[in-house]
């Protein structure tokens, strides 16, 4: 494993050294390099530079040119404008460069200089409730940025924090204990199956719960009696726990995501940390009693009467919340987990809960200085109305059935595409899933976290376009080339040769994988990544319509346009299987 330094950033060094030569007094200053589409990069930070120190851009910029020799990476270097650097690499550095990112593993990424240990927060359905697309946000999300920062070196513990406790259960509970045939099958068949009695289960107890109060009244013992640990108690809770994680996994399954159970840490793996959690807030002081409830009050946190609104993080009637729960995951997580980063992914409109739990973590002391606390918060899914998703009843819809739905018609896509392939039945049911689920994981993120989008199925399975389907056919396209290439050539790199303009533009792009996932890992915009991977296949489209690859006027032209198409494939490759997007061979 070698990391392999990009262009860019060979070049950035190079120009940097020349500036502080030709300016000792700027120190060490940035020239602001970038790709450019006069050159192939252009620095723009003498600009500034000069300015700050009172001299003439275009001067200084002669100056850092004539310091710079042509030759082995700089092609051709001039001023232009007020003072921009125009700056063209050599065909040669592009094409060893390259040649050294395929030489490696990991495509000559390098490790984050210092990773550390994040814990992230996504996948949290609730128990006994169905999963919808605010589920399938998170669950995406998370997975994706897991996957990146572990990419990077990082530390990475998954914690999905499910909604397995709360008073509702005393209600389900006490139904199951006076219906007992309702759940005494042995175990669910299917995740279907599973979802299909909890649904029915629940909507039973909360019938009864509306409307008989004798039932209400025993439904509220029960919940004391969860709370007290009561055995009878908890063996029923904990079959509905169990029975929901049977249609957890198989959605998640569907998701084509891992999950393991050792990551599962609902709520109610806190409980007994809330005592503890609330008796330290109170005796520092950082929350008080208030109308018998302890809150914690922020100076810039009012509700819409200009009285401010707290955290509660203990109920009047000795009932902890969510709050506690958080706080209390928070000091499991720093204290027993060594979180340096605390990531959440979870919806935008749990902002101001955030907010308020990272706040008192860090007056509690919970949340040292060196830890870092983020939400990712995401936007809603909305229907094609540009309304939240809702069925035509105004019920949530089912995140499976919208699966399913988008499985449907991928596989007729692949099913029209691929006659000449000749696929089977089951080759095309694999790809139809893995072209549908990648569809609409890569919709999601290929949005910026925080907006809505549209859950539109239509475009999302469309060949055109910033779709993953149009990802998935550029990478099966690539190995279609190289099967066909099959014994008579092969992929090498060829440094001599000069480079057409599509060559170059796809090289140059290639060799920006490394910086794009630095800065992914760094912001945790997975959009970022999906941009650049369509960017890519975008790049490769045109190569491939302008440069022709097995028939192309010499052998060694044959095999570079080979090597660059190979690369392109691993390198797609990497990066979908990082969004946890397949890339099937064939499609
Ligand atoms: N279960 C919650 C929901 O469905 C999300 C939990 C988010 N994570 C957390 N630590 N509060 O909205």
């Amino acid at each position: 494993m070698a990391s392999v330094p990009s262009l860019a950033s060979s070049l950035h060094q190079r120009i940097a050294d020349a500036l502080s030569a030709a300016l000792p007094e700027a120190g060490a200053a940035d020239p602001l390099l970038r790709r450019s589409d006069r050159a192939d990069f252009q620095a723009n930070g003498m600009l500034a530079l000069a300015k700050k120190l009172k001299g003439n851009p275009r001067e200084l910029a002669g100056k850092v040119v004539d310091g710079l020799p042509t030759g082995d990476l700089i092609q051709e270097i001039e001023v232009s404008g007020p003072g921009f650097l125009n700056i063209t690499v050599t065909d040669r550095a592009i094409t060893e460069t390259l040649a050294a990112r395929a030489a490696d593993d990991r495509l000559g990424v390098p490790f984050a200089e210092r990773p550390g240990t994040s814990v992230i927060d996504y996948a949290q359905p609730n128990v006994a409730k169905e999963m919808h697309v605010g589920h399938l946000r998170s669950a995406v999300i998370g997975d994706a940025v897991a996957k990146i920062l572990e990419f990077s070196g990082e530390t990475v513990v998954r914690r999905h924090h499910i909604g397995d406790w709360g008073t509702q259960f005393g209600m389900l509970i006490q139904f199951l204990i006076e219906h007992p045939h309702e759940l005494d099958h042995k175990d669910a068949a299917s995740g279907e199956e599973a979802m299909s009695n909890l649904n029915r289960l629940y909507k039973a107890s909360r019938a009864l719960f509306d409307s008989d109060e004798a039932f209400k009244e025993r439904a509220r013992r029960r919940v004391v009696d969860l709370q007290a640990g009561d055995a009878e108690t908890l063996a029923l809770w904990q079959r509905f726990v169990d029975e929901s994680k049977i249609y957890f996994y198989s959605v998640f399954g569907k998701l084509d995501m891992e999950i393991q159970d050792a990551d599962v840490v609902g709520e109610s793996g806190y409980n007994d940390m809330l005592a503890d959690t609330c008796r330290m807030l109170e005796e520092s002081g950082v929350a008080v009693r208030s109308n018998g409830a302890l809150c914690v009050f922020f100076d810039d946190v009012k509700g819409p009467d200009g009285n401010p609104t707290p955290l509660i993080v203990q109920k009047s009637d000795g009932g902890f919340g969510y709050a506690a729960t958080d706080l209390s995951a928070i000091r499991d997580r720093v204290g027993k987990l060594g979180a340096e980063s605390l990531l959440y992914v979870v919806d935008a409109r749990q902002g101001l809960h955030f907010k308020m739990v990272f706040e008192t973590a860090r007056r509690a002391g919970w949340l040292p200085e060196g830890v870092k606390a983020v939400q990712l918060p995401f936007g809603t899914v909305l229907g094609k109305d540009g309304k939240p998703f809702k069925t035509r009843e105004g019920e949530t819809v089912r995140l499976v059935d919208l699966l399913d739905e988008a499985i449907a018609r991928a596989t007729a896509v692949v099913r029209e595409k691929s006659e000449k392939l000749g696929l089977s039945e089951e080759e095309i049911a694999e790809r139809g899933t893995q072209v549908g689920i990648g569809a609409v994981k890569y919709a999601d993120l290929s949005t910026s976290l925080g907006r809505d989008y549209i859950f539109d199925l239509d475009r999302m399975v469309s060949l055109n376009g910033d779709t993953s389907v149009y990802l998935q056919y550029a990478y099966a396209r690539i190995r279609s080339i190289l099967r066909k290439a099959g014994e008579s050539a092969s992929a090498k790199a060829h440094p001599e040769l000069a480079l057409a303009p599509a060559e170059r533009a796809l090289a140059l792009h290639l060799d920006q994988f490394a910086e794009t996932l630095a800065e992914v890992a760094g912001s945790y915009e997975p959009h970022k990544l999906a941009a650049y991977l369509y960017q890519l296949a975008s790049a490769f489209t045109t190569f491939y319509d302008q440069c022709p690859v097995l028939k192309a006027e010499d052998a060694a032209t044959v095999e570079n346009r080979l090597f660059l198409a190979e690369l392109t494939g691993r390198t797609l490759r990497q990066g979908m299987s990082l969004l946890g997007i397949r890339t099937p061979e064939q499609l």
